[in-house]
C-alpha cells in the first residue's frame, strides 16, 4: 500500500542536533571505575561492600542517575555495567566511525523472533553493551519526544498510580530538559544564523548538544525547498515490528550474576535501581520471578511478585532505508586525512555520525485506511506517525559514490 503524506505543520522540519558522548561524571571524590569483577572484589581499599544505591546498567538512565545521586558525597553509589569501559575506544568516540563499532564486543546482538508483519523475517535489534549503553553506539541525534508523548505518559502514570497530581508532563519536565543540556556552537564554528532557536535550549547542563559540523549542502537546500513546496511525497508501507522475544535464561536468580565468573553479593541500603534498558530491565525482573505467572511457569521460573505487565506492551519504530544515486560530482574522502583532522580539532567528515542535517516528522492522511485497523498510534494530533531522516551517505558507505539515502522510521 502506498499513500502520500501530509507533513505536519507543527514540526515539519527540524534541524538535527548532535548530542555529545555521554559525559559520565561521578562527583564523589572516591569514584573509581573497575574493569572487571575480579578487580572489584580484590580492591581492599574500597572498604565495605554496602552501598546506599546500587544501579544495574550503565547506559543513559543509569549513568545520569548515578551522577545525580553521587552529588551527595555522603552516599555510596555503585553502578554495575555488563559491558566493557568506553574510555579511549576510538570507534566509540569519533562520531563518523559509529558504523564500524565491533558489535561482538560492544553490542548485545539481539535478534527478534520472526515478525509476522515483515514476512516472518527476524530483525537485528541493536542495544549497546558498554559503559554509556546504547548512547555509546548510537547516532547521537538529539530529538525530544513531542509534548503529546510526555503528556500521555503523565496520564498513564496517573491512572496506574492512583495519585491525583500529574508529575509527568511536558510542562513539568521542561525545566529538566533545559537543565541537562549544554548547547554549544558546532565544531568549526560555522555560521548558524537562523538555524536554531535559543529559547528551546539549555546552556549549563552536562550533555553537550550542537548543530552538525557540516553546513547546509546542496542536498540540504533541496530538502528545504521540497518541504516548502509540499512536494515531498512519501511511500509508506504497513507492518510494525511488534512483539518481542524476551530472551529468558533459566534463572531463579535474585541479585547480580555474571557468567563465567565468581559472583559477588552487594547490598543496597536504600535502593536497588534497574537501569538496564528496554530489554535488560524486564529481563532481570522476569528472571527474578517478577511478572506474569503463566509466562514464568512456562519456562520454569517461580513467581515472586505478581506484576503481569512486565515485559509486555513494547512498541518500536522500524527503519526502512531507501537509497538512490545521483549524478553530481562524487566527493571522495581520504579516511586517514579525515581521522587526522578529527584528532586535530574535532572537525571534518568524522565529526558527524551520519550526514543527516534534516529530519521530517509527518502524519498520515486523516483518511488513511490503517486508522480503521490500528487506531491512531501517535500520542496526539500534534505528534508524528513517522520520521524521515534525509541523509547524504557520501563518505559513510562508499567514499567514491555520491548516493543519497532516505531513512523512514
Ligand atoms: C543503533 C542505535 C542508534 C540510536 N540512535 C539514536 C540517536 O541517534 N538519537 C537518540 O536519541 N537515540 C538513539 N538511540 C536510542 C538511545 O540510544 C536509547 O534510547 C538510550 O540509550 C536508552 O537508554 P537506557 O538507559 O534506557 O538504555 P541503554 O543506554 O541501552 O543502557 C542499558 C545498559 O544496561 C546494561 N545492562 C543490560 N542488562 C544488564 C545486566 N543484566 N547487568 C548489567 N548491565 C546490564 C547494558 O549493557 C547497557 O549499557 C539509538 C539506539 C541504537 C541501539
Ligand atoms: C574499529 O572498527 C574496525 C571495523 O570493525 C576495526 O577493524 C578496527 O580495528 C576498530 N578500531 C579499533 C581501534 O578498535
Ligand atoms: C508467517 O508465519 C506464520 C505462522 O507460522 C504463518 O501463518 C504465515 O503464513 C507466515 N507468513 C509468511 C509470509 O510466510
Ligand atoms: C565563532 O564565530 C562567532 C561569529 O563569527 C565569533 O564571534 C566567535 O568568536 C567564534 N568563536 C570561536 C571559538 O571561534
Ligand atoms: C545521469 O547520468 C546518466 C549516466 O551517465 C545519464 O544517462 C542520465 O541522463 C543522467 N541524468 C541526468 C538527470 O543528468
Amino acid at each position: 500500500m502506498v499513500s502520500s503524506v501530509y507533513l505536519s505543520r507543527f514540526r515539519s522540519l527540524s534541524l538535527v542536533l548532535v548530542v555529545g558522548v555521554l559525559n559520565l561524571q561521578i562527583n564523589n571524590a572516591d569514584a573509581k571505575v573497575y574493569q572487571s569483577l575480579e578487580e572489584f572484589t580484590s580492591d581492599s581499599s574500597k572498604g565495605t561492600r554496602a552501598y546506599d544505591f546500587v544501579l544495574v546498567g550503565g547506559g543513559v538512565g543509569g549513568s545520569v542517575l548515578a551522577n545525580r545521586l553521587s552529588e551527595d558525597a555522603r552516599k555510596r553509589v555503585l553502578l554495575v555495567e555488563a559491558g566493557p569501559d568506553n574510555e579511549g575506544v576510538l570507534n566509540l568516540t569519533a562520531p563518523g566511525l559509529f558504523t564500524q563499532i565491533d558489535a561482538s564486543t560492544f553490542n548485545w546482538n539481539y535478534e527478534t523472533i520472526p515478525q509476522v508483519g515483515l514476512g516472518n523475517r527476524t530483525i537485528v535489534y541493536s542495544r549497546g553493551k558498554v559503559l554509556g549503553g546504547s548512547s555509546s553506539v548510537n547516532a547521537m541525534i538529539y530529538t525530544r519526544g513531542s509534548k503529546d508523548d510526555y503528556d500521555s505518559w503523565g496520564k498513564a502514570l496517573l491512572s496506574s498510580s492512583g495519585q491525583n497530581k500529574r508529575v509527568w508532563s511536558w510542562d513539568a519536565l521542561w525545566p529538566w530538559m533545559k537543565k541537562h543540556e549544554r548547547w554549544r556552537p558546532p565544531v568549526g564554528n560555522r555560521s548558524i544564523l537562523g538555524q536554531f532557536d535559543p529559547k528551546f535550549h539549555g546552556y549549563e547542563g552536562n550533555v553537550g548538544v550542537s548543530l552538525s559540523w557540516g553546513g547546509p549542502s546542496a542536498f540540504d537546500l533541496r530538502a528545504l525547498r521540497a518541504i516548502e513546496e509540499d512536494e515531498l511525497e512519501l511511500a509508506t508501507g504497513g507492518g510494525f515490528g511488534r512483539g518481542f522475544n524476551l530472551e529468558l535464561n533459566d534463572g531463579n536468580a535474585l541479585g547480580l550474576c555474571q557468567p563465567d565468573s565468581s559472583s559477588v553479593l552487594t547490598t543496597a541500603k536504600k535502593e536497588l535501581i534497574l537501569t538496564a534498558g528496554t530489554i535488560g530491565t524486564p529481563h532481570i525482573l522476569l528472571n527474578s520471578g517478577i511478572g506474569h505467572k503463566p509466562d514464568l511457569e512456562n519456562i520454569g521460573v517461580k513467581q515472586t511478585v505478581d506484576l503481569p505487565e512486565v515485559g509486555k506492551g513494547m512498541s518500536e519504530h522500524i527503519s526502512v532505508l531507501l537509497t538512490w544515486t545521483r549524478n553530481d560530482t562524487a566527493v571522495s574522502v581520504d579516511p586517514a586525512a579525515a581521522l587526522a583532522q578529527w584528532q586535530l580539532d574535532r572537525t571534518g567528515p568524522l565529526a558527524e555520525s551520519v550526514s543527516a542535517h534534516h529530519l521530517v516528522f509527518g502524519r498520515f492522511h486523516n483518511d488513511w485506511s490503517g486508522f480503521k485497523l490500528y487506531g491512531d498510534p501517535s500520542a496526539g494530533k500534534n505528534s508524528a506517525h513517522f520520521e524521515v531522516v534525509l541523509l547524504e551517505a557520501r563518505w559513510l558507505y562508499a567514499p567514491q559514490i555520491s548516493s543519497t539515502h532516505l531513512s523512514l522510521t
